[in-house]
């Protein structure tokens, strides 16, 4: 299925936080959403729910988790018991109160920069403390830094947040590593959340393993937390995924508040449902558009702005890009939005490690995105 970008005009109606943070002088490629149209099974489903006055609370019945049960094995061969899900607010909310739930304030919980930048205060709003343990690049790629971590959960951290695939990286951690990950939370009794908000996008070229599924070490370890909102296009909608596959992290979870489900939006979860029941041809073709635009970005920088360092993600529509050469300074975003009137993330959000660097987000049509590039460039 060919899925297509809306044109700048109907996109400019849009009144969510990519199309109305700027003027309509600035191409926004910021914040995480796609410039696709939703996906007809969605919208179908939303009409009706609608059409039925259906916008109550969430019945603690729902086919959500069978839904994303159903989805989880057709996808990944993963077998996902739909008694352990549970829904919540969004991903978020998702990890700040499994957080609670496994470790006590203070209590250190690692995080791999450069990183999604919500991770650095989801952290302490749980009552914890960021551990920065960045990710490794080595001529092979991206890393996880197994020594580094292993360091962090001797010395006594709690929690690890694990981002899979990694944002803004668009990277899918390897078997090999979350196999490692696992042996060692389990040496050192570490609870890991795998964000895995981004796995529905894994590229044809990229493979994404759940964390829960690479080996008994994981499943008991482990919780998953995830949505259908980056994959359809649906964060504004509300509904997220709390999945376990163990009695230790059920037990773990036992003292979730009742509120965590009822704040599930029902028409996020009607959504929801419907994306991993009926949103695979549509995902499939969002995938292809996004991998188009990955190689034509690669095209754009080699011939329009060869300085900047850029890998090809093999997950999701953001690309890493490294300005360090061009001298934009530490955060090229500032330049960009001034200068060319392009709106990126600032790299420095994400940590440190994001000096010089800016994040871009590239599902968009091709037009936009060269035209984005071609307005960057001017400023060289
Ligand atoms: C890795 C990651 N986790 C969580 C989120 C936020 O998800 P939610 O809107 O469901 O809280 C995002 C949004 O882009 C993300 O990239």
């Amino acid at each position: 299925m060919d899925v297509i970008a809306d044109p700048l005009s109907l996109l400019r109606l849009r009144t969510s936080e990519k199309w109305r943070t700027f003027g309509e002088d600035v191409l926004p490629l910021f914040v995480a959403e796609m410039d696709f149209p939703l996906a007809e099974p969605i919208k179908r489903a939303l009409h009706e729910a609608i059409d039925r006055n259906d916008s109550g609370y969430v019945a603690e019945q729902n086919g959500f988790a069978d839904a994303f049960a159903g989805f989880a094995l057709g996808r990944w061969n993963w077998q996902v018991d739909p008694a352990h899900v549970t829904t919540t607010t969004d991903v978020s909310v998702a990890i700040v109160e499994t957080l609670r739930q496994v470790i006590v304030p203070g209590d250190a919980v690692v995080i791999n920069p450069p990183i999604y930048p919500p991770f650095f205060d989801l952290v302490p709003e749980a009552g914890g403390e960021v551990h920065e343990v960045p990710l490794v690049r080595s001529d092979t790629g991206w890393s996880l830094d197994l020594d580094g971590l292993e360091q962090a959960f001797a010395d006594g951290a709690r929690a690890y947040l694990l981002c899979n695939p990694h944002n803004p990286l668009g990277h899918p951690h390897s078997i090999e590593d979350l196999t490692a990950v696992a042996l060692l939370a389990a040496q050192y009794d570490v609870t890991v959340i795998s964000d895995e908000v981004h796995a529905p996008l894994t590229h044809t070229d990229g493979t994404f393993t759940p964390f829960l599924s690479v080996s008994p070490e994981a499943a008991e370890y482990g919780i998953c937390v995830t949505a259908a909102s980056k994959a359809w296009n649906l964060a504004g909608l509300k509904c997220a995924a709390i999945v376990t596959s163990s009695a230790r992290m059920r037990a773990a979870l036992d003292g979730l508040p009742e509120e965590v489900l009822w704040r599930t939006s029902i028409l996020g979860l009607i959504a929801g449902t419907a994306a991993f029941t009926e949103g695979e041809p549509w995902l499939d073709g969002a995938i292809s558009a996004i991998q188009s635009n990955r190689v034509l970005l690669a095209d754009l920088l080699d011939a329009q702005l060869p300085g900047v360092g850029y890998d090809q993600p093999r997950a999701s529509y953001l690309a890493w890009l490294d300005f360090r050469q061009l001298g934009w300074g530490e955060d090229p975003s500032v330049m960009a939005l001034e200068q060319s009137k392009v709106a990126l993330n600032p790299g420095p959000t994400f940590g440190a490690e994001g000096s010089g660097f800016v994040r871009l987000n590239f599902a968009c049509s091709p037009e936009v995105l060269s035209e984005a590039i071609s307005r960057l460039a001017a400023v060289m």
